[in-house]
């Protein structure tokens, strides 16, 4: 049973997702443990509650330094003793330390097709936005594991998404989160508890046992 636990600072439809396909069985032997949250009024936490997951709010801000924080925050995820942790719209950069102790073991939904649109400052809306400035014809989103860097851990799934005529940022996201966020995380999650995901010189190998 892989035990994993959710990450999340704002709405919380990819940890909906996830929570959705524990219980309709598109992800089996995985138990979701807890949510930590880094904004106390996420409805991520209220999603938790409802689906009787333990939740709680660690912030940067209750602490007087980011090292304290750091280490707070490193306690508290590893009071769950997690297989897997999942960033669903995780907006806190992960500390040094947890990446090492948990290598290969946290993964991020990243809201383009990574290299494109990623990297420091591209989160939420911007993504989208920059996506539209630009003029691309087609977007997407990406699974992939966390390494030291920003958006570029080893790609787990992607899944392309078209632009339409009229497209505004919101419009974009909504039906990339629909079309392609909330398939391939707790796809990418059904894969690591089956043990189908590898890791050989930096990229993934998906499949066998
Ligand atoms: C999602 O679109 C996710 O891909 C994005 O934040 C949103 C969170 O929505 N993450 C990033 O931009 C990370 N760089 P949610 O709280 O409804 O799941």
């Amino acid at each position: 049973m892989l035990k994993v636990l959710v990450l999340v600072s704002g709405g919380g439809t990819n940890l909906q997702a996830i929570l959705d396909a524990v219980d309709n069985g598109v992800i089996t032997d995985t138990k979701i443990v807890g949510v930590i949250s880094n904004n106390a009024n996420a409805y991520a936490l209220e999603r938790a509650k409802k689906a009787g997951v333990s939740g709680e709010c660690i912030s940067p801000k209750n602490f007087e330094s980011r090292e304290i924080f750091n280490e707070k925050f490193l306690e508290a995820v590893d009071a769950y003793e997690p297989d897997l942790i999942v960033l669903a719209g995780f907006l806190v950069v992960i500390p040094a330390k947890m990446i090492e102790k948990y290598r290969n073991k946290i993964v991020n939904i990243h809201p383009s097709l990574i290299p494109s649109f990623c990297g420091t400052g591209f989160y939420g809306l911007k993504v989208h936005e920059a996506a539209l400035e630009r003029g691309v014809k087609v977007v997407g989103a990406t699974v992939h594991f966390v390494d030291e860097g920003t958006d570029t851990g080893p790609i787990i799934l992607q899944k392309a998404v078209e632009v339409q005529d009229g497209d505004t940022p919101k419009i974009l996201q909504q039906r990339v989160m629909e079309q392609a966020e909330w398939k391939i995380l707790p796809e990418a999650i059904n894969l690591i508890a089956h043990g189908k995901v590898q890791v050989v010189d930096g990229k993934t190998q998906i499949g066998g046992n």
